[in-house]
């Protein structure tokens, strides 16, 4: 399969192609969203508590990603590789945002950076980023690293206001340069409207049918213990599976069952007894010395 380009993407939008992306973390998840053959793989900032544990996306640090964003890129071969710039790293300024972007281009050979709001700050950063040669990626609708500024994790586009906001966002993000825009928990409905006025691929996650779709890797594949949100379908039991390996294994090593016969190397006999003869003359020594 060919590498996945940015005039791809704006083509299979064209031909009413549903675009596939999903979140990776690891060499294993990218390699396994690779040959599942999906179009686009993101290293989001939900890494943040699927794979580090924080409670929410706003303590991921620029070089915690870059850790993990390296690690997806050496598992991708097609796909495009997308990457969240986490909270913190373009709020200063739009320089502060290009060094970001650069950070992730050069140092974990991202194809693009994905970028969360439609504010004019947002925008301010977008245009930067983009003039500085580096595809950007959209997020509007909720935006998990600015939730509390909406009320919380919500659904967005549910008031008049709110969803007018999302047309004006989602028009300011295309005009300042992003390639495609995901789009977060929003009404089908409104999804539906956006589509309607956009040029450019937009990818749904809890907002109905899009152009294309994401979801976070460990959800879809049953590893997210506790509840999800309503938006996510989970295609795998790897967490159940995960755990009954586990403790198949911890229960086989307290009764000696593991390791057995095969799983053990065949011994040459004169090294064993070469190797039972020094045993023999350190013991002597030890109890000599004693
Ligand atoms: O960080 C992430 O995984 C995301 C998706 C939910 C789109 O931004």
């Amino acid at each position: 399969m060919p590498r996945m380009t940015l005039t791809r993407l704006t083509e299979m939008r064209a031909q009413g192609e549903q675009i596939v992306m999903v979140t990776a973390y690891d060499y294993p998840g990218a390699r396994a969203a690779e040959r599942a053959g999906v179009d686009m793989v993101l290293v989001g900032d939900s890494g943040a508590q699927t794979v580090l544990g924080h409670e929410s996306t706003v303590g991921v640090t620029v070089d915690e990603m870059l850790v993990l964003a390296q690690a997806v890129r050496r598992g991708t071969e097609t796909a495009l590789v997308v990457c969240d710039v986490p909270f913190g790293s373009t709020e200063v300024s739009d320089a502060q945002a290009v060094e970001t972007a650069i950070r992730f281009a050069k140092e974990a050979g991202a194809d693009a950076v994905k970028i969360e709001g439609g504010g004019q700050a947002r925008l301010s950063r977008v245009r930067a980023i983009v003039a500085a040669g580096i595809p950007v990626v959209g997020h509007i609708g909720l935006t998990p690293q600015t939730a509390t500024a909406l009320g919380g994790m919500r659904a967005q586009g549910r008031s008049v206001a709110s969803a007018e906001r999302l047309v004006d966002e989602a028009l300011a993000v295309q005009d300042a340069g992003a390639f495609c825009i995901v789009i977060e928990a929003v009404p089908a409905e409104i999804t539906a409207v956006l589509r309607s006025v956009l040029d450019v691929p937009l990818i749904g996650i809890g907002a109905g049918p899009a152009d294309g779709q994401v979801l976070v890797l460990h959800d879809l594949l049953g590893v997210t213990e506790g509840k999800t949100a309503k938006f996510v379908k989970q295609y795998g039991t790897i967490g159940d599976d995960t755990v009954a390996a586990i403790t198949a294994y911890a229960s086989e090593v307290r009764s000696a069952a593991f390791p057995g016969g095969e799983h053990r190397y065949a011994a040459r006999a004169d090294a064993v007894d070469a190797a039972r003869d020094r045993a023999g003359v350190l013991a002597a020594h030890r109890d000599n010395a004693r």
